[in-house]
């Protein structure tokens, strides 16, 4: 009897073999932009940490966006990098309907309608703290911070965020935004709620971009333990139950076993954030020569969708959705 020779590598023989057999895509509406703003005109400072990322005025971010959305990204997310003098212990700032993040969205929905606009809701770039909720006797205290996300989200909304993205990990944020979005006539705006969030030393460059590093102590009280991975998926039914439109996992590439695992076990879209330091540790490797920058940006990402994220926030997103343009 002829015993057959089986041969896997017949189907990866040549580019149109492998065409054929690609399980998974990528494409530049996959992808979300995260751009730092700040005050100002005509303004764009550098990151120390995050090599070609700036944080930029609104004129800039403006430009930006409109290069973005010829690219095909059609969603970027806002991070306001404010002045230490207008932080306080209650993020006073995140309600002002004239702070830098509502003119900032009011400036991009006026140049570019279709451009959705996702704002984050948690109190770190407002708070003189540094921290996600507000502290009392080196304490985050859960119950208060919702009012003050209930308040941000809304002001945000009004704005004309598409999107709000609680990114706090406080308990039962998402029920009482949804709340007060809803009686406030935004029952239109979505919820990506940040429901796996763990706390890492990858979101290290994230915070010199906005120096928001805590004053004191660290997230663990709020944000998860990386050794935790069943802690997720209850993390995320919570945030299912109280009315999330679609499930973010945070960070990325460490964490594809957690974007697998909730991907499996729900329903809705599902979302992952390739975070400042997995971008700054591609950006100084390729800076030494040591990888192909390039390629290590479609493979990282392609992974994500793998993995079965179905949108990513990445810092990367411009400089892939230029790759994909040349590639195809
Ligand atoms: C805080 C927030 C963080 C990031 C997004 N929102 C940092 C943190 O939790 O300390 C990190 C993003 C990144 O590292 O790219 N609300």
């Amino acid at each position: 009897m002829y015993n057959i020779p089986i041969r896997p590598r017949r189907n990866r023989r040549n580019p149109a073999m492998r065409s054929l057999m690609r399980e998974h895509y990528l494409s530049a509406g996959d992808l979300i932009a995260p751009l730092f703003v700040i005050d100002g005109q005509n303004k764009s400072q550098a990151i120390n940490a995050m090599p070609k990322q700036n944080r930029l005025s609104i004129d800039l971010i403006v430009k930006k966006c409109q290069d973005l959305f010829q690219l095909g990204i059609g969603a970027v997310a806002l991070f306001p990098a404010l002045d230490n003098s207008i932080k306080d212990s209650v993020a006073s700032e995140s309600i002002n309907p004239d702070g830098l993040l509502p003119n900032c969205v009011k400036a991009i929905k006026t140049a570019l309608p279709d451009m959705l606009v996702i704002t984050d809701v948690a109190m770190d770039p407002y708070s003189s703290d540094g921290h996600d909720g507000y502290v009392q006797n080196g304490q985050i205290i859960n119950d208060d911070t919702l009012t003050i996300l209930a308040q941000m989200a809304v002001a945000q909304a009004r704005a004309g965020a598409d999107i709000v993205a609680p990114s706090d990990m406080m308990d039962g944020r998402i029920g009482v935004i949804r709340k007060a979005l809803d009686e406030a006539g935004f029952s239109d705006v979505g919820i990506i709620s940040y429901a796996a969030k763990y706390a890492s030393a990858f979101y290290g460059p994230f915070r010199e971009a906005l120096d928001s590093t805590p004053s004191f102590g660290d997230k663990k009280t709020y944000q998860m333990d990386p050794a935790n991975s069943i802690e997720a998926l209850r993390e995320v039914q919570l945030d299912i139950q109280e009315g999330a439109d679609i499930i973010m996992v945070k960070p990325g590439l460490p964490y594809l076993d957690i974007i697998k695992s909730v991907k499996n076990t729900i329903t809705l879209p599902v979302c992952a954030y390739q975070v400042s330091g997995e971008y700054s540790m591609i950006k100084a490797a390729a800076m030494q020569n040591w990888v192909d920058e390039d390629k290590l940006i479609l493979e990282s990402l392609i992974c994500f969708k793998r993995a079965g994220a179905d949108m990513i926030f990445t810092y990367y997103a411009e400089d892939a959705a230029k790759l994909l343009k040349s590639t195809n």
